[in-house]
């Protein structure tokens, strides 16, 4: 007799090395002990001024700098300067990877880890990782990553789903305000200077940014990937990133025990995942009202935003995240097989569906630059 779990073992074609053709996403499927995920150690950094040049510096990088803690809350007006000193960053222009490879080029003889490293490792931003974590919660985005394999290092960049350039498009006025509001928040909380002073007068361009550069592993898979971080707090009690990094959020007022609800459910998700990859310990959040004036501040310390949904049926669970994410990077390893950087295959994602995947060779898909692979190859 064979049970139902053995058909695997007695059917032969089960045991030839294909690839599986898609991966699911349900929550359930992704439930057990938390995996194995290395403490995230920096690498490096890296800037980008406000014209988008790559700088490999952290002259970017900015200084947290709260309100005086008076008893007097704060009152930031985040709708002030928009639109006229708001200089918003070319969304048209596709950068995928090519700010992470210039600094890996620079780096690469020198990365810790000893030379065969990186030929182990994959290579990404945090923020396509960010969206696998949330996989299983999300139902409302897809994505397509990208992922092409080259002197054994697995590529992945995410690709705009045609949905995503659509609303993108077509993004309401309320929405792309509420979006300078976000980074009109960081000019009132940072400061260029240790010690320095915020500078709410002048423009927001979110050209600016500096990145981190991170080593960390989930399982088997050795990581390199990249974030940007809003600040460093410079009387945290250790300097030594990333520990020192403070992620800046705002979030609508609550008055409602449904709202906190909602708040913890998705909100602090996409916070969790977000802080937790690269290892940054708090998020400082501004709540707004609804004349888009910061009145609160609270802090939330990564480690303990699962404790707001642990009880709660309908929460997310840290697991399931990262065992969906270890699934689908064991997927994308085993998938990729051939070492071609004009060789991509794009993995495809929706809610309520499983992963799939297509290949493609060349344009559009193919997103290594020349530069990159040719200055590897010498
Ligand atoms: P909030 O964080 O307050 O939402 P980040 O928080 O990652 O540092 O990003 C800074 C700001 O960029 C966000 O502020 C938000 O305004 C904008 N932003 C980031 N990701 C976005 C996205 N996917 N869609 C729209 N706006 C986004
Ligand atoms: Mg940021
Ligand atoms: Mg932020």
């Amino acid at each position: 007799k064979r049970g139902a779990g053995k058909i695997e073992e007695a059917e032969p074609w089960n045991k030839l090395l294909l690839p599986a053709s898609s991966l699911p996403t349900d929550p359930a499927l992704y439930v057990g002990p938390f995996p194995f995920y290395r403490r995230p150690s920096e690498l490096g950094c890296f800037s980008l001024d406000a014209q988008r040049q790559y700088h490999g510096d952290a002259r970017a990088l900015r200084y947290y700098c709260p309100p005086p803690t008076n008893g007097q809350s704060p009152n930031f007006d985040l709708r002030d300067g928009y639109p006229d000193r708001y200089r918003p960053r070319d969304e048209e222009v596709q950068e995928r990877l090519d700010h992470l490879l210039c600094w890996v080029l620079e780096h690469r003889g020198r990365l810790e880890g000893g030379p065969g490293w990186l030929a182990g490792a994959i290579v990404t931003w945090r923020g396509h990782l960010t969206k696998l974590l949330t996989t299983p919660y999300e139902r409302q985005e897809g994505w397509q990553l990208a992922a092409s394999r080259f002197q054994g290092t697995l590529y992945l960049s995410e690709v705009e789903t045609p949905a995503a350039r659509v609303q993108r498009l077509t993004r309401p006025p309320v929405l792309q305000e509420l979006m300078y509001m976000g980074y009109k928040f960081e000019q009132y909380m940072c400061a260029d200077k240790p010690g320095g002073s915020t500078d709410p007068s002048g423009e927001v361009n979110t050209n600016v940014a500096f990145c981190s550069v991170l080593r960390s592993r989930l399982g088997n898979h050795p990581l390199l990937f990249s974030g940007e971080v809003d600040c460093i707090d410079p009387q945290a009690p250790t300097t030594q990133p990333p520990t020192c990094y403070v992620e800046l959020k705002t979030s609508k007022e609550m008055h409602s025990p449904g709202q906190r609800k909602s708040f913890y459910r998705r909100k602090l998700l996409k916070w969790w995942a977000q802080s937790f990859l690269p290892g940054v310990p708090n998020v400082v959040a501004g709540f707004r009202n609804p004349e888009g004036f910061v009145c609160s501040l609270k802090t939330f310390r990564t480690m303990e935003m699962f404790e707001y949904v642990r009880n709660d049926r309908d929460g997310w669970n840290p697991s399931v995240c990262m065992n969906f994410c270890a699934a689908f990077l064991s997927f994308a390893q085993n998938t990729v097989v051939q070492d071609d950087p004009r060789l991509v295959y794009l993995f495809s994602w929706e809610p309520g569906s499983p992963v799939t995947v297509s290949e493609h060779r060349d344009a559009p898909h193919a997103f290594l630059p020349t530069w990159y692979v040719e200055a590897m190859t010498q």
